[in-house]
């Protein structure tokens, strides 16, 4: 099988981890050789229910027995499809009841940046220095992180970077702005949060000057951070809400949700603006549903802020520098790169799954599902203890 891997299967870097999986279930990956792994990563945010959730497996089973792809996005009622988006209006601010189903997250992002210039008629918009938000065309062109995106260019025009917390460069928000697109928490930059009412400043100079505030929650939806959404924390509610990853609860999903009225613009003039084949598949919507329900008809949100607690006092070691982010999304900064790869490298030969963040080499990525026990997150805050001590003793 690795060999066909490495041979037939397209690799996204030239040193892919490679474990060869046997199956997963809750909060453990089980190796083909035998090994249990914890995981510490979900996924990369994904496996918001852990492994094989059973309600979500189960909402999976059912609907396979009754349907699965029938028609393009938008054209039949599907049970799947408006039961979930009924339930997100419920649980969102009033102005964001309407949403559109897609299949991922950047695809997502695309089509929130496409709304945004047709509801304001305007082209220009703005992204964060260290932004991440995909790898399509107009994703990338709104990556602020440049040495990753001159390979691709030219991107799409008219896209230029502020740096996240910085109130001086809100000036840069105009009448000429269709959107202003930031992630609610940052991720790829090292899960950087907004400080100093930094969101409702910038949904202040939006209103100002109708520009839309695009919120991309792919990583910090759904439940990850102690609310719904991270914007929830902050008192302010965006104009278009983006989320996929853990919204699936395992499966590939995206989504943009805005107020009916300015998603209906992709209706018409012109007709059938943004369109999709998949988007809305009923299995993938089942899961999404079960998964929803499961977040809000428990207290596993809330839990994820002890559960956060529980990492910070256990993540107690004169290499970690700062446990950064907010519930289960969070990064152990380390000195350096190097520490921080040795560290996740030692943790996967002692069965704790363990991953990097895209931009920021300092920080080992911690994401767990939101089901994990306190328990788990005891055994696999020991095994990161063990192995740092082990560097610190080479180290001295
Ligand atoms: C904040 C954020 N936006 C967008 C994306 C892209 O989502 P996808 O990989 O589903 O296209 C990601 C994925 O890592 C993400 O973390």
């Amino acid at each position: 099988m690795k060999n066909d891997f490495f041979k037939y299967q397209a690799q996204t870097t030239p040193h892919p981890l490679a474990m060869e999986i046997s199956r997963a279930e809750g909060s453990y990956i089980y190796d083909k050789s035998g090994g249990k792994h914890l995981d510490f990563v979900a996924g990369v945010s994904a496996c918001t229910l852990g492994h094989c959730h059973p309600r979500v497996v189960s909402a999976i089973k059912n609907q396979t027995e009754k349907y699965l792809h029938v028609m393009v996005y938008g054209e039949y009622i599907q049970d799947p499809a408006v039961a979930l988006t009924k339930l997100l209006a419920e649980n969102l601010p009033e102005n964001l009841n309407t949403t559109y189903l897609v299949n991922s997250g950047t695809e997502a992002i695309e089509g929130a940046l496409k709304l945004a210039r047709r509801a304001t008629g305007r082209t220009q918009i703005l992204y964060a220095n260290n932004a991440y938000h995909g790898n399509t065309m107009g994703s990338m062109s709104v990556m602020g992180f440049e040495e990753r995106k001159n390979a691709f260019k030219p991107l799409i025009p008219d896209c230029f970077p502020v740096t996240f917390n910085n109130e001086a460069d809100l000036e840069k928000i105009t009448s000429e702005t269709a959107a202003i697109i930031l992630e609610t928490i940052q991720g790829g930059a090292g899960f950087i949060q907004p400080e100093n009412n930094y969101l409702k400043k910038v949904r202040e100079k939006c209103d100002e000057t109708g520009t839309l505030l695009i919120l991309d929650e792919i990583q910090p939806g759904f439940g990850r951070t102690g609310e719904l959404f991270a914007f929830q924390h902050f008192g302010i509610a965006p104009d278009i809400l983006v989320m996929g990853k853990g919204m699936g609860g395992g499966m590939p999903i995206g989504a943009f949700t805005t107020s009916h009225e300015v998603m209906t613009l992709l209706q018409d003039n012109p007709k059938l603006g943004h369109i999709t084949t998949f988007g809305g598949n009923p299995v993938i919507a089942s899961a999404a549903l079960a998964t929803l329900q499961e977040l809000t008809e428990t207290d596993i949100i809330k839990q994820t802020l002890e559960k956060e607690k529980l990492f910070r006092k256990l993540l107690n070691h004169p290499l970690i520098t700062e446990v950064r982010g907010r519930g289960l999304m969070l990064a152990a900064m380390v000195e350096t790169p190097e520490i921080a790869n040795e560290v996740i490298l030692a943790c996967k030969d002692r069965g704790l799954i363990l991953f990097w963040l895209l931009f920021e080499g300092r920080a080992i990525r911690i994401t767990p599902p939101l089901t994990i026990s306190n328990d788990e997150i005891t055994e696999g805050c020991n095994i990161i203890l063990e192995v740092l001590d082990s560097i610190q003793k080479k180290v001295n």
